[in-house]
């Protein structure tokens, strides 16, 4: 079982605090108010100034010409491979990294790309050296060397830039393209404490999302060169992510970069906070990366341990047998954390 798999018995009538990941987040008022005042057009005729107004902004915010709004950090991948690579052509990137692993092998599948995927090193980077030996000759045998695709934050882990430009370097000496799944860049950026451009300005594409831990309901962005992005764009529209009056959705895009860019270190605190209440409790071993908290309960315990906390109103992600993910996000407040750290506590006292 994935760490994306659906809890079985998550149907917890009243939920205070849920830790599965920060796609869970909900839109507040303020996101919705602005949502419903949004200024719409047709946006495949290019027409929705709200839609205009989010790529043109992010894309600056990353110091880049251009932006794409998808509806998903998938689709915003995927195109960003599509307009990178033709067929046949290759992508280097991480086994663990969500566009090799958990973006159902659509690159491949549907756009004839092959994915050579490289060993994750512990800090989330790829491996330099690994990229350099991974790159083929041009010969006939092999498939066409293209594009470097990484992740940043990867399992929370946010790869420092010495580490990124290391694994560039080596993709930019053989001629590859550059691209960064960054659906939690502004995760990164907050751990690392530089801004969007430094991070964005060190590869071709960037593919931002806007509802993990920025709260929107919907949508990522993908910025980049004029003609990649405008590549990209024809691919959206061929796989079907041309949308109409997306206004609402950009907006709510919009209201997050306003407002919830800056409260991603609260989340990175209660992160923090949740692994020093579980290391305190020594009940197994506990990793805190960003927003996120990786718990391997000794023994294995883990569904033992998501039940108690259902019937807590605490839902977590504890199926399989691996460390339990915990996500923190702007829905969880310092309550929700405190009802979870004393269910868990419960949970060790009674076992
Ligand atoms: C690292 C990473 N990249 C891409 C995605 C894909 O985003 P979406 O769920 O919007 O397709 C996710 C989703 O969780 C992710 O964690």
């Amino acid at each position: 079982m994935s760490q994306y798999t659906q809890t079985p018995g998550t149907h917890i009538a009243h939920v205070i605090c849920d830790l599965r990941s920060d796609t869970v987040t909900r839109p507040d008022a303020a996101m919705r108010a602005a949502m419903a005042a949004a200024d719409v057009g047709d946006d495949v005729y290019g027409e929705d100034p709200t839609v205009n107004r989010l790529e043109q902004s992010l894309a600056e915010r990353a110091g880049k010409d251009a932006g794409l709004f998808l509806p998903s950090g998938t689709q915003s991948n995927f195109v960003a491979m599509l307009a990178h690579c033709g067929r046949g052509e290759e992508v280097f990137t991480g086994r663990d990294y969500h566009v090799y692993k958990y973006e159902a092998g659509g690159a491949s599948a549907l756009g004839g790309i092959v994915m050579d995927p490289l060993a994750v090193a512990a800090d989330g980077s790829l491996m330099a050296e690994d990229v350099t030996a991974a790159i083929k000759d041009d010969d006939s045998h092999h498939p066409i060397s293209r594009l470097l695709s990484l992740e940043n934050t990867h399992n929370g882990k946010a790869v420092s830039l010495a580490r990124l430009d290391a694994c560039l370097a080596a993709a930019r000496s053989a001629g590859l393209s550059t691209h960064l799944d960054g659906a939690r860049v502004f995760n990164a950026v907050a751990a690392l404490g530089c801004d969007l451009a430094a991070v964005a300005g060190r590869f071709d594409t960037l593919s931002i999302c806007l509802s993990k831990g920025l709260g929107a309901p919907v949508g990522s962005v993908l910025v980049g060169p004029e003609d990649l992005i405008a590549r990209a764009r024809r691919w959206r529209k061929m796989v079907g992510g041309g949308m109409r009056q997306a206004g609402v959705l950009a907006a709510a895009g919009l209201y997050a970069l306003d407002h919830n860019v800056a409260r991603l270190a609260e989340d990175h605190r209660r992160a923090e906070a949740l692994a020093d209440g579980l290391r305190e409790l020594g009940a197994g071993a506990v990793e805190q990366n960003s927003n996120m908290v990786f718990f391997a309960p000794d023994g294995g315990a883990n569904a033992a341990l998501g039940q108690s906390l259902a019937q807590d109103g605490v839902v977590i992600s504890a199926g399989g047998s691996g460390a339990i993910r915990f996500v923190l996000h702007k829905d969880v407040t310092d309550e929700g954390l405190s009802a979870a750290l004393a269910g868990i506590a419960r949970h060790y006292a009674s076992v």
